[in-house]
């Protein structure tokens, strides 16, 4: 695996694959990587000839007071999962490769920007979109995948697309869960035990809206479902709970455990994949 930190890096690695025609692969991720990021990086190394990873802890799409210092950083280690998960490329920029001095563009996101993650964190789809434009001009790929743990992020990239005519398939990857079905985040590693213990309460509570749901109550009594338990839940703060049609009617949360913030969905229409 060849790790390059500049564009221009980028741009003559990716060179002779491109003149061969190959079929480019691209993960974005803010590192820290975790069982979801290498399902995504097989996912695409499975799928592409070559498989390109970034690694960008992207301030623009953090508020003030958000976790940006924190969050946790550790290239080294990364390179080793990636290589090991089929990644060819790891692109791991600074802040000023990406956002070099007089840098003042960014893509406006609409309304689904401003609910749910974007009322609770303003500012943040426009980061997020914002960098995955550029990364999908400097790599250049056929196609660019993302986990629906961020289903919003998924959506709000997939419009994108879309309205800005931008030549590449997207492919959304199933959450990955761990065996107590807290849906894997690099935000997890914040948690103490007693802390992990309490967020289970938001998969339990989707887990119990999607049943709600498939007994035939609809979105509706998923709603009702999830907040029963969520509401009586102890140490935890719910941020919201909502349904929303992010590609497919979808159950979302979003809690606070602590200092830390945590989401999860579930799609409440399989078939609307
Ligand atoms: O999902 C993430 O890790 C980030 O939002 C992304 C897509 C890499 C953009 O910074």
């Amino acid at each position: 695996m060849k790790l390059v930190r500049s564009v221009a890096g980028v741009r003559e690695a990716l060179m002779a694959p491109r003149e061969e025609a190959m079929r480019i692969g691209l993960v974005p991720t803010m590192g820290a990587f975790h069982e979801g990021h290498l399902t995504l990086f097989r996912t695409c190394a499975g799928e592409c000839d070559v498989a390109v990873a970034s690694l960008f802890v992207n301030p623009a799409q953090f508020g003030p007071g958000e976790d940006l210092e924190r969050y946790p950083r550790d290239l080294e280690g990364d390179m080793h999962l990636a290589e090991e998960a089929g990644i060819d490329l790891l692109f791991a920029p600074s802040a000023e490769e990406i956002y070099p001095p007089g840098f003042e563009s960014a893509v406006e996101v609409g309304e689904l920007g401003k609910v749910l993650e974007g009322e609770s964190r303003p500012g943040h789809f426009r980061g997020v979109a914002t960098v995955c434009l550029k990364l999908f001009n400097i790599v250049q790929p056929s196609v660019a995948y993302f986990g629906r743990k961020d289903a919003q992020q998924a959506a709000v990239i997939r419009i994108m697309l879309r309205d800005l005519n931008l030549p590449l398939e997207l492919r959304v990857v199933p959450i990955v869960r761990d065996a107590d079905g807290l849906a894997l985040s690099s935000r997890n590693a914040y948690l103490q035990p007693d802390e992990r213990e309490r967020a289970l309460a938001l998969p339990r509570a989707l887990q119990a809206g999607l049943e709600a749901c498939r007994a035939g109550g609809g979105s509706n009594s998923a709603l009702a479902a999830a907040h029963r338990i969520l509401d009586a839940a102890e140490g935890i703060e719910v941020d919201y709970l909502e349904v929303a049609d992010l590609d497919g009617p979808t159950l979302a949360g979003a809690i606070r455990v602590g200092s830390t913030r945590l989401i999860d969905n579930v799609l409440l229409d399989e078939e609307a994949k």
